[in-house]
């Protein structure tokens, strides 16, 4: 099997082979580990393993699909040891992390809508163009820090959750291509929904996962500010991708909204998406310096 954009060679639809038994944490190296690195990581634990709660979620929007609703319970355990493994790791960097006790802190804070009988998005398929923006964006996240990482154990988490995370995006791409056979979206439809998921970056899910992780336990008398709280966050993360990352991000997006990723039009739009983050860098640099 051929190497796809993020080199993966393992098939796509099978399930997660690895556990945390796996990690080889004896190797770990906290003197080789960037604070901000350490931070954003810390922060990624708490979104990942609140992804249970996004299971509920899914159950009541795909109320009546027993298969999609079994696969999207072994997503949240999939999800759950992204952040279990993220959060191990931090702690054995930085032993005042509590990833227990931060994993609370978030979830008592943030809430996503688990009382809802239908999608946010609109519609089952919309819902699942949503999620495949999200693993588009996540896969990214993780092959950027296993190719910056010079921490082995970061760089060994992050290559496992980064196939894991091509894998989920193939999982929602499949049931999206089913829930299409009932309902036709337009790409028009679809663009809508995957642009308004990007948007969503700069909300509260990130910017508090920041705050719980790195503000809230280290200083007491601080208040989540969500601007700063999201600012620092995208630093932290923003400076992470090549443009490799961001291309191949982008062509799973512009597939998931059935956009020829090839075309003439689409290699402009991965070009004008690397310079916006290469202009949001520099802006968030000046930004967490004031
Ligand atoms: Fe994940
Ligand atoms: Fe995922």
């Amino acid at each position: 099997m051929p190497p796809n954009s993020f080199g993966f060679t393992r098939p796509l639809l099978v399930k997660s082979h690895w556990t945390l038994n796996d990690i080889d944490w004896s190797e770990i190296q906290p003197d080789a580990v960037e604070p901000a690195l350490l931070e954003a990581v810390k922060a990624a634990a708490l979104v990942e393993a609140n992804s249970t709660d996004y299971v509920k979620y899914l159950h009541n929007v795909f109320a009546a699909d027993e298969s999609f609703k079994k696969a999207a319970s072994h997503w949240g355990v999939e999800e759950r040891q992204h952040g279990d493994a993220l959060g191990k790791w931090a702690q054995l960097i930085d032993p005042t992390f509590d990833y227990e006790q931060c994993l609370r802190h978030f979830r008592a804070g943030y809430q996503l809508p688990l009382d809802v009988q239908a999608s946010v998005r609109g519609s089952p398929a919309g819902e699942l163009v949503a999620r495949c923006v999200v693993e588009s964006g996540t896969c990214s996240f993780y092959s950027a820090i296993r190719d910056r990482s010079t921490e082995p154990v970061l760089k060994q988490i992050a290559g496992y959750i980064a196939q894991d995370e091509a894998r989920h995006y193939q999982l929602f791409k499949t049931h999206l291509k089913r829930y299409l056979n009932i309902r036709k979206m337009t790409v028009l439809e679809r663009c809508k929904i995957a642009y308004a998921r990007i948007a969503e970056t700069d909300d509260d899910e990130l910017a508090y996962a920041y705050f719980s992780a790195n503000v809230a336990f280290s200083d007491l008398s601080k208040r989540y500010d969500r601007r700063s709280c999201a600012a620092a966050y995208a630093h932290r993360t923003t400076q992470l991708y090549d443009f490799k990352h961001v291309r191949a991000a982008a062509h799973m997006i512009l597939n998931a909204a059935d956009i020829n990723p090839s075309s003439r039009l689409s290699r402009l739009g991965v070009w004008v998406a690397w310079k916006a983050l290469q202009w949001r860098l520099v802006r968030l640099q000046s930004a967490v310096a004031d």
